[in-house]
């Protein structure tokens, strides 16, 4: 079933009334709200709830986490991001997500939205009076207030009664009781309840108002004191809070004393480190700890030490999802350690720090993006997305009269465009560019590149022109040839856009001539390509496969996955023009499964345009049918404009498809196509290319027919990539289908060959021939 919940880092206790209960309203309402102070439980029975219906969900059930953002304009963002939904041009974020859910079964989590009400719940409307068979579950600290939204405040964990103490066994039925139980033993291995201890135990659970957090807080301090001891300290803390009077504390005041309770028994440098931590957003990992939270008698060297230490007592999860270790806060502790940051005084210091280390790895990154590399930086900079927005966000608010969020969302610029952050990121960009306070600098000239490439991607002609000449203008007075080259080149592309061939060849070879005499590959390879696009839509074919096959060969250098793909589409394009079919069908194929490796969607689309062509001049109307069904939906999630002669070449094969097969059948296999996952499209489009492949092959290998005849194609592109000594998870990546898909692909295969290993699979395929399917 396709979901993004996570796998959950401890146990889940009861709230089995609960989960009913909300899957009942969720029946009858199509947004529902768990609310509840902070610490209550909200997103854990929120989770669970999703993991519970997931089955009810034909298209899944997704998470949206709004905990780590501040700002209001990205919450449709992450809901995209979430959903895996691209930008279109001239339409909002939340239009395209609309366009995406409405004919899709979803339930949307929507995790803490606390602190953006008014916009969570914007869209949260949106959404439903879009999409009539979407359904939205929400936790917040208070209701959204949307139309036809159904609030339901969660209970406590259940408790026994104060009065009389039941039997061990009944009291071992209740979820607080069973909550401090479980967290105890794993502080202090063999912990018990027992006759002896129940009383206490309840005790401290009862004080805690069966408050699901603050009960972990608690039972994390076994390791050094008694329960007797715990249960009298909060008693005393508490007394303090309530003056004497016996009469418990308001819920979301529990859980404030039970924190600082907590805070209080920490040592001074666990304090300090735990404020600091507040910093960060969505998360960290131990470098960045190590830079951003020493000082006042904490050295880089203690912070490994200390964060153990906070850690085991509750108050930092660590995770490791993708084999990095990562740490995290959960939302109500942030909160509390950003007020103990600013009581501090150190909120401007470690945000301005934040703010460098952040900007450093960009500026680490941004050389890494056109490079072997690739994947794994824009990966890097994907998971610190939020920390990139805070430190873009408070670079911009805290420091005027420098260039930091210049730099910063100037280095960033290749990332937000590879990975379709098109509208967020034109938006940083043009922020930092309004606020700038130098006439030229490098930064100046990058953030330039960005935004004006955004602009062009996005069909604002006039604005990428502008921003182009502007940079032009800029890299002259900086004497800088290498951005000169890029504005050259820009404009040139702005001109392809607007139909002046012309125009966008003279400042091609400029850009050519110039780069050349830099001999900077990547910008050769470049204008190579760009010149091959216009030779191309000329008509001189040999010119431009000669073009586009120096770029190719640059760019396989560089290993930059991206322009590799870019290149292998464009040259498929020109064998299509010429006629050579299964060279064009073997070109998109092999661009479709590099743009898949880098998750790049924008050349995906283009090329699954061009296997539909392909198809569709074979005479293979429904599969053409299907591709264009697929592109179809692909573009209108993207919203780009491909140029507008590739745009008649769509419309004619369109056309001629619907001819072939009769407007019924037609309509019936784009439609199949639309509805086509992205793995499953590229499953169809490679299954006909590469059945092309093999044939080609078998011609001039007879040795790899009979076991390879065992697999399915999809399983024999499996065990190329075993061989080729690649992990699931990269299998999984490249393929564009899910970890889990791959693991069952692996399983199959070892049955299939009744092997056991990943080494003999590897063994097979290199025997069988097959090992090389899809390598460059
Ligand atoms: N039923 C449960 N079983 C086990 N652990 C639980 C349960 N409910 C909550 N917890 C734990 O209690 C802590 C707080 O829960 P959670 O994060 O769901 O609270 P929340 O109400 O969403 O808080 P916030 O308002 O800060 O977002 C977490 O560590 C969570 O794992
Ligand atoms: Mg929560």
């Amino acid at each position: 079933m396709p979901s993004n919940l996570p796998s959950p880092l401890t146990s889940f206790i009861g709230r089995q009334r609960e989960i009913e209960e909300a899957r009942r309203l969720l029946a009858n309402v199509r947004l529902l709200t768990l609310t509840g102070a902070g610490g209550s439980g909200k997103t854990r029975l929120a989770f669970q709830v999703g993991a519970a219906v997931l089955s009810e969900y034909a298209d899944g059930v997704w998470v949206v986490e709004f905990a780590p953002l501040s700002d209001p304009h990205l919450v449709p963002q992450a809901a995209a991001t979430a959903l895996g939904v691209p930008e279109h041009p001239g339409r909002s974020l939340t239009e395209s997500l609309v366009d995406y859910l409405r004919a899709r079964s979803v339930l949307l989590l929507f995790d803490n939205c606390e602190h953006l009400v008014p916009a969570c719940a914007s869209l949260a409307d949106a959404l439903l009076r879009g999409c009539p068979t979407l359904r939205i579950l929400a936790t917040s600290r208070e209701g959204l207030r949307v139309a036809g939204e159904m609030t339901y405040l969660i209970p406590p964990l259940s408790l026994p009664d104060p009065g009389r103490l039941p039997p061990l066994e009944t009291v071992m039925q209740y979820e607080a009781v069973r909550l401090f139980a479980e967290r105890a033993a794993s502080h202090r291995s063999g912990f018990k309840v027992t006759d002896d201890n129940a009383s206490t135990v309840v005790r401290v659970c009862r004080r805690l108002d069966g408050m699901p957090l603050a009960i972990e807080l608690a039972a994390a301090r076994l390791r050094v004191l008694a329960v007797e001891q715990i249960a009298a300290r909060l008693d005393d803390r508490f007394r303090l809070l309530t003056g004497g009077s016996r009469t418990a504390l308001p819920r979301h005041q529990t859980l404030r004393a039970a924190m600082d309770w907590s805070y209080d028994l920490l040592s001074a440098q666990e304090q300090a480190l735990l404020r600091r931590l507040s910093a960060f957003a969505g998360g960290w990992t131990l470098d960045a700890a190590e830079a951003i939270c020493p000082g006042d008698g904490i050295a880089a060297a203690d912070i490994l030490d200390l964060l153990m230490s906070v850690a085991d007592k509750s108050l930092v999860l660590v995770e490791t999802r993708t084999g990095e270790v990562r740490y995290r806060l959960l939302e109500t502790i942030r909160q509390y350690g950003g007020d103990r940051l600013r009581e501090a005084g150190e909120t401007d210091t470690v945000l301005g720090r934040h703010l460098e280390w952040y900007l450093r790895l960009a500026e680490r990154a941004e050389p890494e993006l056109r490079g072997p590399r690739q994947e794994a930086w824009l990966d890097r900079l994907e998971a610190e997305h939020d920390n990139l927005r805070l430190a873009l966000e408070w670079s911009g608010a805290r420091t005027p009269g420098t260039d930091a969020q210049m730099r910063l969302a100037g280095a960033l610029r290749w990332f937000w465009f590879i990975r379709g952050y098109w509208t967020e990121g034109r938006r940083w960009l043009e922020a930092a560019l309004t606020r700038r306070s130098e006439a030229a600098s490098t930064a100046l000239a990058r953030a330039l590149q960005g935004a004006g490439r955004l602009a062009r991607f996005q069909g604002d002609y006039e604005r990428a022109r502008a921003l182009s000449e502007e940079g032009l203008a800029v890299s002259n007075r900086l004497g800088d040839s290498e951005s000169r080259v890029w504005f050259l080149i820009s404009l040139g592309a702005v001109e392809l856009h607007q139909g002046d061939y012309g125009r966008a060849a003279a400042l091609f070879e400029e850009g050519l001539v110039l780069s050349r005499a830099l001999g900077d590959k990547g910008l050769i390879s470049m204008a190579l390509s760009d010149l091959g696009v216009v030779a191309r839509i000329r008509g001189d074919f040999e010119r431009a496969e000669a073009l586009l096959g120096e770029s190719l060969a640059l760019s396989r250098t560089l290993e930059d996955k991206w322009r590799i793909a870019l290149s292998l589409h464009s040259l498929g394009m020109v064998a299509f023009r010429r006629g050579e079919y299964d060279r064009a069908a073997g070109l998109f194929a092999e661009s479709l499964v590099r743009a898949g490796q880098v998750r790049d969607k924008w050349i995906a689309d283009d090329c699954l345009d061009g296997l539909a062509a392909v198809a569709c001049a074979r005479g293979h109307y429904e599969h053409a049918a299907r591709m264009l069904g697929a592109a179809d939906a692909l573009r209108e999630m993207l919203g780009y404009r491909p140029l507008a002669n590739e745009h008649s070449d769509h419309d004619r094969c369109v056309a001629t498809t619907r001819v072939g097969l009769g407007d019924a059948a037609f309509t019936a296999a784009q439609a199949a196509g639309r509805t086509m996952t992205l793995e499953q499209v590229i499953a169809d489009a490679l299954a006909a290319g590469e059945s092309l492949a093999t044939k080609a092959k078998s011609a001039a290998k007879p040795t790899e027919g009979k076991g390879a005849g065992l697999l399915t194609p999809r399983e024999r592109e499996v065990a190329a990539l075993i061989a080729q000594g690649r992990t699931n998870r990269e299998i999984a990546i490249i393929l564009v289908i899910t970890e889990r898909t791959a693991d069952t692909h692996v399983q199959n295969i070892l049955n299939k060959l009744g092997v056991g290993s990943r080494a003999q699979i590897a063994g097979w395929a290199v025997a069988h021939g097959v090992h090389t399917l899809s390598a460059d």
